[in-house]
């Protein structure tokens, strides 16, 4: 192997910044619910890029869609039209409440343009001086500084202050401060109908109802950021189908290019008013290559019927958690919806369990000192949770003496 673990550390230290805290795998390549390392190792993976490959890894209809595009064109700008980008706003419109797309690069970009957005449709569409964003405490909207600000994690902006005036944080899933927070100011209130890096905390059914009242009734916009929940992830194509709420503008990032790079601002016809020439633009949002992908995506999850195995296998595997919960006392909380799943332990040992899995063959994910998350490909199966399941069962009977510390 004239290229390994070693040496992939070896240049991080020297030309990498340490913004990245690494475990200690090298993949090299992927299929389908499988992923494989340097050394040959096969893994099952329960992250698919922190929820991005839904179709799994390296799908021959989105390899083939990826190559035909690449090697017809790769890249135009905005300057110019491209079939790719019509069809897949074409597309996104048809199965989905929005009218209008404009398309970016991640899902921080696709928040950085809502807010700009709302702001904009207030004064230029509706002639009112109305700035204000609130959002949720918990929330992640991002890491750019408009999507920073609304991120509802002050630890994670600290640093960085000041920040963009003009964003408001209360508790989530408490209707009453969400009342008092909306006013005459508020242009929109962003919300994640599952908070994923927050720690997979899941809207209450009336509080979703009641905030989009609360938009309505103080001329507000909802704009409902599905960038981890949306692409089949929770058991619909969108999260918010399953709580009968239509937002003015949604947010997707993640798995909508099933890997690739991309982020669609999504909105109504109405709140789609407020970007006007000239208001944004991206060199490379809406890239026909990664439109193309998006496109294989989304037959995919229709051919595979994925977002009904996400609805199937997540209801399994939330089962399975819950049974894990009742007979190891080690989990104190199971969460989450469809394929978007999370167990939170007694214990501090998160960190340790996310290892040992890994040891094992296992690729999960931990939010902090106590929480697991998983965010499998959604076409992972029931034989595969059960192997997953099995792992977590032993290493939270046997505590920190056995496999969580990682040595047995
Ligand atoms: C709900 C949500 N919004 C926004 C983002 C930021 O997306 P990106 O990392 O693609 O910029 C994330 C990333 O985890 C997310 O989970």
């Amino acid at each position: 192997m004239d290229y390994d673990l070693d040496k992939a550390r070896q240049q991080e230290q020297l030309y990498l910044m340490a913004n990245y805290s690494r475990l200690p795998v090298l993949f090299t390549h992927g299929h389908g619910t499988r992923l494989w390392d340097d050394t040959g190792r096969e893994y099952v993976d329960f992250v698919s890029g922190l929820g991005a490959c839904v179709a799994g890894h390296c799908h021959a209809e989105i390899i083939a869609a990826v190559a035909r595009q690449v090697s017809q064109l790769i890249h135009v700008t905005n300057l110019y039209y491209t079939r790719p980008q019509g069809e897949l706003a074409e597309m996104l419109a048809r199965y989905t409440f929005a009218d209008k797309a404009f398309f970016c690069n991640s899902g921080t970009e696709a928040n950085e343009a809502a807010i700009k957005l709302a702001r904009k449709y207030m004064r230029d569409v509706r002639g009112e001086d109305r700035y204000e964003v609130v959002s949720a405490f918990k929330s992640f909207h991002g890491r750019t500084y408009g999507s920073l600000a609304a991120t509802g994690q002050p630890e994670k902006a600290e640093p960085f202050h000041p920040l963009p005036p003009g964003f408001v944080h209360v508790p989530f899933n408490d209707l009453a401060a969400m009342e008092e927070a909306v006013d005459a100011q508020t242009c929109a209130v962003i919300l994640e109908p599952i908070q994923g890096e927050g720690g997979v905390y899941v809207a209450d059914p009336p509080y979703l109802k009641g905030v989009w009242e609360i938009c309505r009734r103080n001329g507000a916009l909802l704009i409902l950021d599905e960038v981890q929940t949306g692409m089949g992830r929770t058991g619909a194509l969108f999260a918010h189908e399953h709580y009968a709420v239509t937002p003015d503008v949604m947010t997707v990032a993640k798995g909508l290019a099933g890997g690739l790079p991309i982020g669609a601002l999504l909105a109504s016809a109405d709140a789609a008013q407020g970007f006007a020439p000239g208001d944004h633009g991206s060199t490379f949002g809406g890239n026909p290559v990664v439109c193309a992908a998006a496109l294989a995506v989304m037959t995919i999850l229709q051919e595979e019927q994925l977002v009904e195995n996400a609805s199937r296998v997540g209801a399994y595997f939330m089962h399975s958690l819950l049974e894990l919960q009742r007979s190891s006392a080690a989990i104190s909380e199971v969460r989450g919806m469809g394929l978007m799943l999370a167990a939170e332990l007694k214990e501090s040992v998160a960190k340790e369990t996310m290892l040992s899995c890994l040891e094992r063959g296992y690729v999960i994910n931990n939010i902090g000192d106590n929480i697991l998350r998983f965010l499998p490909p959604l076409s992972i199966s029931t034989r595969e949770v059960d192997g997953l399941i099995e792992v977590l069962g032993g290493l939270l009977a046997g505590g920190r003496q056995k496999g969580i510390s990682g040595e047995a």
